[in-house]
This record gives structure tokens, C-alpha cells and sequence, in this order.
């Protein structure tokens, strides 16, 4: 999940690495190097200093020399070798001549290493990349240009890689590969650039190309060309780019999470747009699969990660309850290995911000091999999750930067409860005017949210008050399930405290043992359902010594019985309430993060998109 960006024939070569280096940091800081190019030589800086890893790069590429006609750059997320300067990337040939970049994990390369030990290559890191900068030399000694050392090296790697390559003796050429990890290709006239991620390069190229797997580019300043592993030539797709880079921007606010909670409203709004015509079906512009292959789905899967996975067991509720499908959801990480089932009418949903999530692409590329249909609800278009399923969703959550996700959540939300109404819809399982009634109750959860940002101050004086606590719980019933492992995660990812979330029915089966003064429990009492359960969940868990806040709808005055602190948030449709719920949750993570001192955006340890398994 490291960044990688490469330029060839711009006349600001290393700015333009820096920059995009700067950009990409989110995928990974624990290291940050560049190497540049001209003829006859490479030269190259590395630095390891954790989240000021590209600061620190820049300061030492303060002793470049000019006239580079080319250069790759890469932040480092650790998966082989420790986050130290020898183990950043660029790695060098034995000849100091070839530098490489890569994202992703070679598999083989312990037995790589050992054969090209056995030749006399040197290594330098304890990296698995680094076969990668010994193998094209060897082909590179044979007299192979750059472009074919590249491809023959890769017949005999086994793994994911997105990798760049430059060599002082082929200058202004940059060649570049991919198998899993993601690479765009970028142009503008007299230079050519490559990115994992397009927000690195958006502002300096002017058309974009997706590369795909087990296809080699070669980059050079007029443009570029591309073939396959066997050598024969590829076309690479253009891709529709719709970002600014001020949507990459902070937007004014102190940093990213900040922006894009604020951002929740807009996204809910652009999430349901044009979402039902007049005659009132539901509809889905990008959606491939057809209304009769959705009449024949007999079961529901959905496999994702993280945040994501949060709002997939959401969906179960909205879309075992209006559609009267059995719905399952999975880890994708989980689902991929388990051997699972996939039977005539089984319809796989990976769910994915990034649409990159290693996992979650592989467990829907197994549902397909099983014969499923596969429908991707991701937010970046034209992301590998996206191109590879029979049809996407598009969440239009605009690009999300923190590695804590926010926005994505509510509009993945939105848009898995909409395909719910589409699923009932086709299969006759809710009436017209329920449909009709609950699409505009979804349509004034952007307002709800609005208003609970009005609240912020509220919501951050609870995680003031309550700022020496270490051990949170966090319950929920019902959708306010999800909720709550949604509301642990945020507050784990961003301050680094103790945070679990449990259905509040769980609670006496082990949680409850460790309830004392000084544990907090935070619960989503906002269903009226559920209310009377939850209530005695906090009974039980105040009787106990706990802090206890609750998450509570207006005018609920029963809660104050039993809650030390409340959250409070606009009634809202049932099914709906996760996406509003979730704001008060997310904003008290952020306050106790800021009250600690975190670095909310980024947080250690963690990356915006895992690329790796
Ligand atoms: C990482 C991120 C999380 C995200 C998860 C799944 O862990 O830090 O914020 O929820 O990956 O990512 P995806 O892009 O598949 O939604």
C-alpha cells in the first residue's frame, strides 16, 4: 500500500516527484525516496522518519543536482523489512545504474534472492523489492533494453506489484508494471507520468490511462507505449476524471477528517441523485446487471473491510427486512479463504472506498470464479474493484484523505440501502407508496446530518469531560449495531485507545466482567425498537461504576436516567439512523484524538488503502 509516482520529461522532475510524494503520503509514510536520472548517472535520496518522511526527503534532496531527465519517487507502508532509510525505496542494481520502485509484496522472493545471491548480486535491504533491481540487471547485462529486462524478469515473479523502473543508460525512458496493486499512466505534451493514485499526478497531467494487470508500459517524454507479459501491444484505457484538486484540499479546515465529516450532507445528497425517475423505480445509472438477473438473486453476500465492512452489515438489516433475501456479510479477507459457497443466484456485493482494498478485490474475484454475479459499490471510479465486477455503484463520496474513514461510510450507506429498495422494488416485496415513503426519508437524512454538525460543540464538550477514560465499549442493537463497531473503530484508529463495539444482547455473555468506574460505555439508543433493551443494558453497566453516553434521539427524555452524558441527534427512519448516528460517534473520536494530541489524518500504523494481504 506504499504511493509510487514517476515522471519523465518534465523540466521539473524533482518538484514534481516531491509534490506528488506529499500527495500520496496517505497511502504511507514510513519511508519516502526519489531516485532521478540523467545519462550516465542516478542519483538518489531516502528517508525514514515516520509520518515526516517526504518533509525529511525534501531537505535532503536540498543537494540535488539539475538536468534529470527522469525519476521515480515512493512512500513506504512496511510489509518486508523494517521502517528504516536501507529499506526505502528506490532500490539499485549492483550497478547503481538501475533504481526501482514498487508497491505490493513479491511472494518469491526469498528464492530470488537466494538464486541471485548464488550470481554474485549484493543486496543492501532486508525488502522483498529489491530482487526486482537485481533480476532486470540481469537481463539488462544480456543486452536487453530496459523495456524487455522488465518483462522477462517479471515471467518469474509471483506476488502484486505495482513497480517503476529507471536507468542511467536508457534516460529518458521510465517502464512501468502492474499485477494487482493499482498504476495510472499520465500524459501532457513532452511528458509522461505514472501514479498508484491519480490525485499525485492530477494537477501536472492532462489525460489518464488505467494500466491493468500483468501490463508493461514504457513511459518517455512524447508519450507512451504498452504490452503484456508476452510482449504483444496493449491499449490502455483513458479514464474519466472528474476531480479538482481543490476537492484534494483541506478545504479551510485544520485537517482532512474535519473536512470531510463536514462534508457528510453533500455526500448524502450526491450519493441519491437521480436516483428515482418520475414513475418512481429506483435506478442505477452505472448498474450492469440486469433488472431480471436481480429478479433471480436468491441470496445476498457482501465482502468488505474495515468501515466498509460496518456499512455492508447494515445492509443485511435494510435488505433481509424490504427485499426478504437472506443476506449474508463476510470479512472479505475471511470470505476468500473459507471455501464459500457460491450457488445459481448468489450475488456477491464487495463493498470498498478505494476500491483497491487487496482483500476485498481477491474474495470478489473468487466469487466470480464460482460463477457469481458481482456488483462493486466503491467510490473511486474506474478502480480495480469497479472494472472488475459485472456492475458498480459509484457512492460519489468525492476523494477521501483521512485514513479514518467518514464520508465514504455514510454514502456507502446511502447507496446499499437504495439498491435494498431497488431489490424489494423488483421482487414486490415492499408496496409502491412504502418505497415511495421511505426514498424520502432517505432523501432528508443529508439534513439530519446538517444538523447534527450544528452540535459539534456538544459532542466535542462529552469527549472533553470525559478525557482521561482508556476503555471504551460500545453498544448497539439492530442497526445501531454496526453503529457502534463504526463508533469503536473511529475512536481506536484515531486516538489509539481501547475502543469494542457489541450488540448490546452480547453484553452479559463476557463484556460485562469488565465493566468498572472509569470504563466508558457508549451506546446507540436512537431505535425506538430497541429503546427499553438498551436502557437496561445501561442500567447494568452504570449499576457497575461505568460512564456511560448515549447517542438519543430528540425529546427522548428517558434517557437521562440513565446517561452520564447524551449525544443528541434528530429522530430519523430506523433503517436510516446509522448515517446520522455515526456523526456525533465520529466527531467524539476526533475531540478525544485532538485532546491526545493525535495526528487524526494520519494515524500510526495505519493506511488508507491495504494493497497488500
Ligand atoms: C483501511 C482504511 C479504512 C478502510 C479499510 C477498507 O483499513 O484505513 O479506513 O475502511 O481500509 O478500505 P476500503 O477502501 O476497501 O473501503
Amino acid at each position: 500500500m506504499c504511493g509510487i509516482i514517476g515522471v519523465v520529461g518534465s523540466p521539473t522532475t524533482l518538484e514534481t516527484l516531491l509534490e506528488g510524494l506529499e500527495r500520496l503520503e496517505y497511502r504511507g509514510y514510513d519511508s519516502a525516496g526519489v531516485a532521478l536520472v540523467k545519462a550516465g548517472q542516478t542519483w538518489r535520496a531516502r528517508a525514514a522518519s515516520g509520518t515526516e518522511s517526504v518533509a525529511a526527503l525534501r531537505q535532503e534532496c536540498a543537494a540535488a543536482p539539475g538536468g534529470f531527465q527522469s525519476g521515480i519517487g515512493h512512500t513506504r507502508w512496511a510489509t518486508h523489512g523494517a521502517p528504516i532509510t536501507t529499506n526505502a525505496h528506490p532500490h539499485l542494481d549492483c550497478s547503481g545504474n538501475v533504481a526501482i520502485i514498487h508497491n505490493g509484496i513479491i511472494e518469491n522472493h526469498r528464492d530470488l534472492h537466494d538464486e541471485l545471491e548464488a550470481k554474485g548480486h549484493h543486496f543492501t535491504s532486508s525488502t522483498d523489492s529489491e530482487v526486482l533491481a537485481h533480476l532486470i540487471e540481469e537481463w539488462r547485462a544480456q543486452g536487453l533494453e530496459l523495456l524487455e529486462s522488465v518483462r522477462q524478469s517479471l515471467l518469474v515473479v509471483r506476488g502484486a506489484f505495482a513497480l517503476a523502473v529507471v536507468d542511467a543508460q536508457e534516460p529518458d525512458v521510465i517502464v512501468a508494471a502492474r499485477r494487482i496493486s493499482p498504476l495510472v499512466v499520465g500524459t501532457t505534451p513532452g511528458a509522461t507520468y505514472l501514479a498508484s493514485d491519480v490525485p499525485a499526478i492530477l494537477d501536472r497531467a492532462q489525460a489518464f490511462y488505467a494500466v491493468n494487470d500483468d501490463e508493461i508500459v514504457r513511459l518517455a517524454p512524447e508519450g507512451f507505449r504498452a504490452i503484456d507479459l508476452e510482449g504483444a501491444p496493449v491499449r490502455l484505457r483513458q479514464l474519466a476524471i472528474d476531480w479538482d484538486l481543490e476537492t484534494a484540499e483541506k478545504g479551510g479546515y485544520d485537517d482532512f477528517m474535519t473536512k470531510e465529516i463536514n462534508e457528510q450532507p453533500d455526500v448524502l445528497r450526491a450519493t441519491l441523485l437521480d436516483r428515482r425517475r418520475n414513475d418512481g423505480t429506483i435506478t442505477f445509472d452505472e448498474m450492469g446487471v440486469s433488472d431480471d438477473e436481480l429478479r433471480a438473486v436468491t441470496r445476498v453476500v457482501l465482502v468488505a473491510a474495515g468501515t466498509s465492512h460496518h456499512a455492508a452489515q447494515v445492509a443485511k438489516y435494510a435488505i433481509e427486512r424490504w427485499a426478504r433475501l437472506s443476506v449474508e456479510v463476510d470479512i472479505a479477507s475471511e470470505y476468500r479463504y473459507r471455501d464459500p459457497i457460491v450457488e445459481v443466484g448468489t450475488l456477491v456485493i464487495g463493498v470498498s472506498q478505494s476500491g483497491e482494498t487487496i482483500d476485498t478485490i481477491q474474495a470478489t474475484r473468487e466469487a466470480k470464479r464460482r460463477g457469481a454475479r458481482v456488483i462493486a459499490v466503491a467510490n473511486v471510479v474506474d478502480s480495480s474493484l469497479a472494472r472488475e465486477a459485472d456492475a458498480v455503484i459509484y457512492t460519489r463520496a468525492g476523494l477521501e484523505v483521512s485514513v479514518a474513514s467518514t464520508k465514504a461510510f455514510v454514502a456507502q450507506v446511502a447507496a446499499l440501502e437504495l439498491l435494498a429498495l431497488r431489490l424489494a422494488q423488483l421482487r414486490q416485496t415492499l408496496e409502491p407508496a412504502e418505497i415511495a415513503a421511505l426514498f424520502t426519508s432517505l432523501n432528508a437524512v443529508g439534513e439530519k446530518v446538517a444538523t447534527t454538525l450544528t452540535r459539534r460543540d456538544q459532542y466535542e464538550a462529552v469527549a472533553h469531560a470525559l478525557g482521561g477514560a482508556r476503555d471504551f465499549f460500545f453498544l448497539g442493537r439492530h442497526v445501531g449495531f454496526p453503529t457502534a463497531l463504526e463508533g469503536a473503530l473511529k475512536l481506536k484508529e484515531v486516538t489509539y485507545l481501547h475502543a469494542e463495539g457489541y450488540p448490546g444482547g452480547e453484553l452479559k455473555h463476557g463484556p460485562l466482567a469488565l465493566i468498572e468506574p472509569g470504563v466508558v460505555v457508549v451506546a446507540v439508543a436512537t431505535d425506538p425498537a430497541m429503546h427499553d433493551k438498551i436502557l437496561s443494558n445501561l442500567a447494568e453497566v452504570k449499576a457497575r461504576g461505568a460512564s456511560v453516553v448515549a447517542v438519543a434521539t430528540d425529546g427522548d427524555e428517558t434517557i437521562g436516567a440513565v446517561a452520564d452524558f447524551v449525544l443528541r441527534v434528530p429522530a430519523t427512519e430506523p433503517m436510516f439512523t446509522p448515517m446520522v448516528d455515526v456523526v456525533p460517534l465520529q466527531i467524539f473520536a476526533y475531540a478525544m484524538a485532538r485532546g491526545l494530541g493525535r495526528n487524526v489524518d494520519r494515524p500510526r500504523n495505519l493506511a488508507k488503502t491495504v494493497t497488500v494481504e
